[in-house]
């Protein structure tokens, strides 16, 4: 069937770009990305109404040469020269927490809206910083701060409805993904993280990678957005990465299954249960597959679950993500997030109940088996790979695990290991 219009449709007439000026804290690996995508994607951001000018950017060392510098208007070390150049937003991206967060609290009882990529200034000082936005109308955007190259925090926050979730488990730091995979594919630990230095993914001490603080610090931004509970994130059990021995990974995959760095939050009544772990995922896990740097995340909701993957956070990613929150804050009018509630704190963080991946040496599984079921755990499967002993275990809780560990070590058992380990039934996307 033809339908004949009577009056063509009228042509979408672009009103002007607004002209923002962007004010950026740090011009390093992020700040520097930022500048040059800022210019790179000028057209895509007029198309959407905005068209970013870069004013000052404040770093600590501005007699540093930096190819960056010719992008912004000024490099300065004096955070009153940067005020002076009157914002119209502030990009984040110094990192750590002291001096950014004096920065930011001054741009927002300014009135200047302030987006950022710093995990560990919005896991410490997120809700104090969102309410005093509210207080001064300005508005304080953090998606880059949490697997940025996976953006859906706005969305949640926008939707009540969809944000009912009651647990989170999820891959949020990429460099230990890498290392795993790395592993997983032959190299030994030492390997695994030096290569992931030289491409950059890690740091030169990459301790907060490698020992999950990064991801508590992630989760924990997860959990009062979801949870609208506030914990510690050193107060979540957290398991680093080189507790593991390749024998782990290759005996994983002799039971099909994968070891992936899992961060993984619930909660129900104000009792909060999480763990940062390399955790054992059954092959048909929706995580298990993950490769490389990738990033995901499964929302578990009363209609089911949501899963979201995609590239791990570096520099180019970060900045796309912090410059469409730019887009997103400049075009404001149309989008008001609401104000947070002060949210309860959690002082206990317990590990959830889970089935469990063991490593022992020298015992044989039939003892492994039986010093497991005195502690009142139940074995799944049992293997030997190498020197090692393996069980997999059916559900049981954190302190049982340490009570049998100590068990294992008094009857002369070694380098005793216990790592959760998640069942694809339960994780259905
Ligand atoms: N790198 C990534 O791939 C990535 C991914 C996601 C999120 N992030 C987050 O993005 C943020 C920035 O990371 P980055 O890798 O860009 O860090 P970076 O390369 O170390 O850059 C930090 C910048 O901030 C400046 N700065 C630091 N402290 C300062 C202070 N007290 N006063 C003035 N300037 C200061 C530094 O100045 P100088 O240059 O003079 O030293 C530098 O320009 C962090 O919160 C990080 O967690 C990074």
């Amino acid at each position: 069937m033809t339908v004949a219009l009577d009056h063509p449709l009228p042509a979408r007439v672009p009103s002007a770009p607004a002209t923002i000026r962007i004010g950026l804290l740090g011009l390093g690996n992020v700040g520097s990305a930022v500048a040059r995508l800022a210019q790179e994607a000028a057209e895509p951001l007029r198309m959407h109404g905005v068209q970013p000018l870069l004013g000052t950017a404040l770093v600590r060392s501005a007699t540093r040469e930096r190819p960056a510098g010719s992008l912004v208007s000024h490099v300065t070390e004096d955070p009153d020269r940067f005020f002076a150049d009157e914002p119209d937003v502030v990009v984040e991206a110094l990192g750590g927490v002291t001096a950014a967060h004096a920065l930011v609290t001054r741009a927002l009882a300014l009135g200047i809206p302030v987006v950022t990529a710093n995990k560990s200034l919005i896991a410490a000082h997120g809700d104090e910083l969102l309410a005093l936005a509210d207080r001064h109308h300005a508005t304080l955007r953090y998606e880059a701060s949490c697997i940025a190259g996976v953006p859906f925090l706005g969305t949640y926050e926008r939707r009540p409805l969809a944000t009912r979730v009651h647990r989170i488990t999820a891959v949020l730091n990429g460099t230990s993904n890498a290392i795993l995979s790395a592993i997983d594919n032959g190299s030994t630990y030492a390997e695994a993280l030096e290569d992931a230095q030289r491409r950059g993914l890690a740091e030169p001490d990459p301790s907060s990678d490698v020992t999950g603080a990064d991801a508590a610090q992630k989760l924990t931004i997860l959990l009062r957005l979801f949870g609208q509970v506030r914990i510690d994130p050193a107060t979540i059990p957290s398991t680093p990465l080189d507790v593991l021995y390749p024998s782990d990974l290759e005996a994983s995959a002799d039971w099909k299954a994968r070891i992936k760095p899992i961060a993984q939050a619930s909660w129900r009544h104000g009792a909060v249960h999480a763990f940062v772990a390399p955790a054992f995922l059954a092959a048909d896990h929706p995580l298990a597959n993950l490769p490389d740097v990738t990033n995901g995340i499964i929302l578990d909701g009363i209609d089911g679950a949501h899963c979201f993957t995609g590239p791990g956070a570096g520099p180019a990613v970060t900045a796309a993500t912090l410059l469409d929150d730019v887009v997103e804050v400049a075009t404001e009018r149309t989008v008001r997030h609401r104000a947070r509630e002060a949210a309860p704190c959690a002082t206990v963080v317990d590990h959830p109940l889970t089935g469990w991946f063991v490593r022992v040496e020298a015992l044989t599984t039939s003892e492994l088996a039986d010093m497991l079921m005195s502690a009142g755990i139940w074995c799944d499967r049992l293997a030997s790979h190498g020197n090692c002993t393996y069980a997999l275990t059916l559900p049981a809780t954190l302190e049982g695990l340490r009570s049998a560990a100590g068990a294992l070590r008094a009857a002369g058992g070694r380098a005793v290991l216990a790592i959760p380990a998640l069942d694809a039934a339960e994780a259905a996307c």
